[in-house]
């Protein structure tokens, strides 16, 4: 059986969830806006998905606005916001290891006169939130900062960046919440958030279906024209068996995270200790202010696409950093905010645990990674058949 450590880019379907989102996807198959019985039915059960996933970060349910994912509900709150608060000014703040689906969209809004200041972060991806602090000016609108890292684990002090941002009159704080959410508990009126993203695929919920946290009060311009659902902020027929899906697991999540946190990292901890044993290897992204599940590295002299390749052909599926920049040439943006050189961001690998990782699996990817990431050094071929460097005969 293959080991899946890749539950950053995506975790299975948890089958609770699926028994839950089952009679939305067959007989209770009627429209949200319709009011006749059909439509009665899922219209309760999307006030339900509403209700039940504000109330898990202290929000109120007219306060979430579900769209088809993280990136769109990134979209939504950034591009809505910066759009409602043109008038008052046109500079964004965002640091510089968000995600693209951050990153893409604010680069977007430059085309159309926004200034976009992206902030440095330390070794570990770290903001500092005097530099937070420093980069607001009075044209200041929009700040977006990540809760947590998808490549790195790394968590931001977002509470922190919370009352410098909102030292500034106006200044809204945004934050992606999306990696963050399964395993940190969140409480939108503790962290001093204005809006705030999930995606349901982080934890266990169905892909395709994500939540956007609006604070009371805050204007955004809607981005989809076409329909009044969603308190008018997201036009298009309501995806009943995906809120359905998304509130089930997150309400599963929540109220078992703190012991799923304390097991993962454990088993995190144990993996860790296996694969930084191997020489020429680093943890990448903050050593304790981390997401417990999340084993991110550097291997120098190696390349981490075909290490990750190579541990897939021994039943193990990692990633080399985020699932969205897998595949492509260009090395980790995250990485060399970071302050690592190409060459050695080239080595990255990520190893993300989940809920369902077990010991067995732990022990065993525990026997096999190490072995892997040492025969796959550059030039650890050449050493083992010309262990004394004499040339190897033709
Ligand atoms: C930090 C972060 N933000 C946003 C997204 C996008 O979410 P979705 O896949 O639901 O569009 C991801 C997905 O990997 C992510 O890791």
């Amino acid at each position: 059986m293959a080991i899946y450590l890749d539950h950053a880019a995506t975790t299975p379907l948890r089958s609770e969830v699926l028994e839950a989102m089952l009679p939305y996807l067959t007989e209770a198959y009627g429209n949200a806006s319709s009011t006749h019985g059909f439509g009665r039915r899922a219209r309760a059960a999307l006030d339900e998905a509403h209700e039940t996933i504000a109330s898990r970060i202290g929000a109120e349910a007219r306060e979430i606005v579900l769209t088809s994912g993280g990136t769109e509900a990134l979209n939504l709150g950034l591009k809505g916001a910066a759009w409602a608060g043109k008038a008052h000014g046109h500079r964004i703040v965002i640091s510089s290891v968000e995600h693209h689906a951050v990153g893409h969209t604010v680069r977007h809004l430059e085309k159309f006169g926004f200034e976009i200041v992206e902030l440095p972060v330390d070794r570990y991806g770290r903001v500092d939130p005097d530099n937070v602090d420093a980069a607001i000016t009075d044209k200041t609108v929009l700040v977006a900062i990540m809760l947590a890292n998808n490549e790195v684990g790394t968590i931001q002090p977002i509470a922190e960046i919370a009352n410098r941002v909102h030292a500034h009159r106006g200044v809204l704080l945004a934050v992606d919440a999306v990696q963050a959410a399964p395993h940190l508990e969140i409480d939108v009126t503790a962290l001093g958030v204005d809006l705030l993203a999930m995606s349901a695929h982080k934890f266990e919920g169905p892909k395709g279906v994500g939540a956007l946290y609006l604070r009371h009060g805050t204007h955004i311009l809607a981005q989809q024209q076409g329909g009044s659902q969603e308190r008018h902020r997201r036009g298009g027929t309501e995806n009943v068996a995906g809120a359905v899906g998304m509130a089930t697991a997150f309400g599963l999540a929540v109220a078992e995270r703190a012991e799923t946190a304390r097991r993962m990292r454990r088993l995190r901890e144990r993996l860790q200790k296996a694969v930084l044993a191997v020489d020429g290897t680093e943890l990448t992204g903050h050593p304790k202010d981390r997401l417990p599940g999340h084993l991110s590295l550097i291997a120098r002299d190696t390349d981490g696409t075909a290490v990750a390749v190579s541990l897939d052909l021994h039943g193990i599926a990692a990633s080399v950093g985020s699932a969205c920049t897998s595949g492509s040439t260009e090395v980790s943006h995250v990485l060399s905010a970071m302050g690592y050189p190409e060459e050695e961001a080239r080595g990255a690998l990520r190893l993300t645990l989940g809920r369902t990782t077990t010991e067995a699996e732990i022990d065993e990817a525990a026997g096999i990674i190490p072995s892997v990431i040492a025969s796959m050094r550059i030039g650890a071929a050449a050493v083992a058949a010309d262990p004394m460097g004499q040339g190897v005969p033709a």
